[in-house]
């Protein structure tokens, strides 16, 4: 399958690597594809990511790798994501699924981050109102990017990801692209609807910050009993 991922920090380099590895056609957006040997954020340069596929991908500009894609994955800073999307261009997302990853962070204060946006509105319904013609997504952005790929790696696997989105047919659609792209389990996945459910899933981050200090790891997740 054609899959854009916009970002090239640690989450999209990660399921990047996934998904190319695992057969798809990946090209990672950024707004600076020439520059392969720059460090990205704390995530390996693109050149060194490339070298570490064991199938080809390629970089490209933000528009460019959304008009290769069927399928399109937000994987930008919560504060640049509606620039990126704007450079992805919308008449390139129309259409189509668009993952959304992103959490709305703001790190300009230092340690722990606030939220650009919050209960009211989330940064997943801006992002569709920014997009009318595409199909938001938002999936695994409660969730570091090494288990967003592995959920086996904590809890057997057992721990729950959410799925919310306007559109029913799409919220299915993801949620079988998780378990075939990724492994999570058809009984991990929690449908909580329309896309202002986002509100909650984002605003669990200030919660996910303190739990990763308190547990002094990013790997754990979601467990939800009844
Ligand atoms: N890291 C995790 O484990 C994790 C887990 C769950 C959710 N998330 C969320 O996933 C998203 C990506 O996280 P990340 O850690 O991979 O990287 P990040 O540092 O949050 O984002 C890097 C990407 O954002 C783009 N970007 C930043 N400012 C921009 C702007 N003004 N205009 C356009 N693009 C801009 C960068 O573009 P360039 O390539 O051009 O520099 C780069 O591709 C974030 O929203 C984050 O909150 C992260």
């Amino acid at each position: 399958m054609k899959i854009s991922i916009l970002g090239s920090g640690a989450v999209g380099q990660t399921l990047g690597k996934s998904l190319s590895d695992s057969g798809h056609e990946v090209v990672i957006g950024t707004r600076t594809p020439a520059s392969l040997d720059e460090k990205r954020g704390y995530a390996a340069s693109l050149k060194d990511w490339l070298a570490s596929l064991t199938r080809r991908a390629s970089v490209a500009t933000f528009a460019e790798s959304a008009a290769h894609g069927e399928v399109v994955i937000n994987a930008t800073s919560g504060r640049g994501s509606i620039e990126a999307l704007n450079h992805a261009g919308a008449m390139n997302l129309d259409g189509k699924i668009l993952i959304d990853v992103s959490n709305p962070l703001d790190f300009s204060k230092g340690m722990p981050p606030s939220l650009t946006i919050c209960n009211t509105d989330s940064l997943g319904e801006l992002i569709q109102r920014s997009v009318p013609g595409a199909k938001v997504v938002k999936t695994l952005n409660t969730v570091t990017a090494e288990l967003m790929v592995a959920p086996h790696k904590v809890a057997q696997g057992n721990h729950g990801l959410f799925v919310c989105g306007n559109d029913e047919s799409a919220r299915k659609q993801v949620a079988v692209w998780l378990n075939e792209w990724f492994g999570w389990k058809p009984e991990q996945i929690v449908d909580l609807g329309d896309i202002t459910a986002a509100r909650g899933t984002e605003m669990y981050l200030p919660l996910w910050v303190r739990l990763y200090g308190q547990l002094g790891t990013s790997m754990f997740g979601i467990s939800i009993v009844r």
